[in-house]
């Protein structure tokens, strides 16, 4: 069995990730920039300062706004994001992952967040799903976000865990190309994300058993 599992939050273990897209998008219609759920795939697991360079760099026009600027935009998105997730609760826990958080914690294996949101903590305590995890790390505790590793390293870390012996559950590119860096198991929730090492459409299958199959038959097992 892996020592640990490190799930990102946004788009895995609830829906958030629809709730960033509609307040980046709110904020990009008042700058009047036009985004779709395309470009989208983009801003999912990079940090909100990152996202909001993406947007503003698809519009010439607004290549002179100072850092002051863009922190008031970003502190925007924020408040628009906010007022969305006030509405979450249990409910919007996604198919199959508490049950999945279960099966880990059963089996005795240590349950750890990897995200980039400065809000994983509140949304967690949200879904009252906090008492599920050993270690949370946020965008807080990193100084380089996803693609870069060190979300996942610092969690196994913590712990003290290899690598290798860590698998990761994530529904974004950069959090994908995070993990690999790491030397971790990387779990794909979404058909695109064929970097991944095992792959589902979404977590209504994403099962423990077809998990830890699927990472005792990895290549350098
Ligand atoms: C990630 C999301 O989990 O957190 C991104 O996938 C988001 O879309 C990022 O931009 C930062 O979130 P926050 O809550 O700190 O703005
Ligand atoms: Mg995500």
């Amino acid at each position: 069995h892996p020592s640990a599992f490190i799930f990102d939050l946004d788009g895995v273990i609830t829906d958030t990730a629809e709730f960033h897209y509609l307040a980046w998008k709110q904020l990009a219609d008042g700058l009047g920039v036009t985004i779709d759920r395309e470009f989208n795939e983009q801003l999912k697991g990079i940090s909100r300062m990152d996202s909001l360079e993406k947007i503003v760099a698809l519009d010439p026009a607004l290549g002179g706004l100072s850092a002051d600027e863009k922190e008031r935009l970003a502190t925007e998105k924020n408040e628009h994001y906010i007022k969305l997730i006030a509405e979450v609760t249990p409910a919007h826990i996604l198919p199959g992952m508490e049950s999945l958080l279960k099966d880990i914690q059963a089996h005795g294996i240590k349950i750890a967040l990897g995200s980039a949101s400065k809000n994983a903590k509140m949304v967690l305590e949200q879904l009252e799903l906090t008492d599920y995890f050993d270690y949370i790390v946020d965008a807080a505790q990193v100084s380089k976000g996803k693609p870069d590793p060190e979300t996942f390293t610092t969690a196994a870390d913590y712990f003290g865990f290899a690598y290798a012996d860590c698998i990761g559950v994530e529904d974004a590119e950069a959090g994908v190309e995070a993990l690999k860096r790491a030397g971790m198991f990387a779990v794909g929730v979404g058909l695109s994300l064929s970097e991944a090492d095992y792959i589902v459409a979404d977590t209504g299958t994403l099962h423990f058993d077809s998990v830890i199959t699927h990472y005792n038959e990895r290549s350098d097992s």
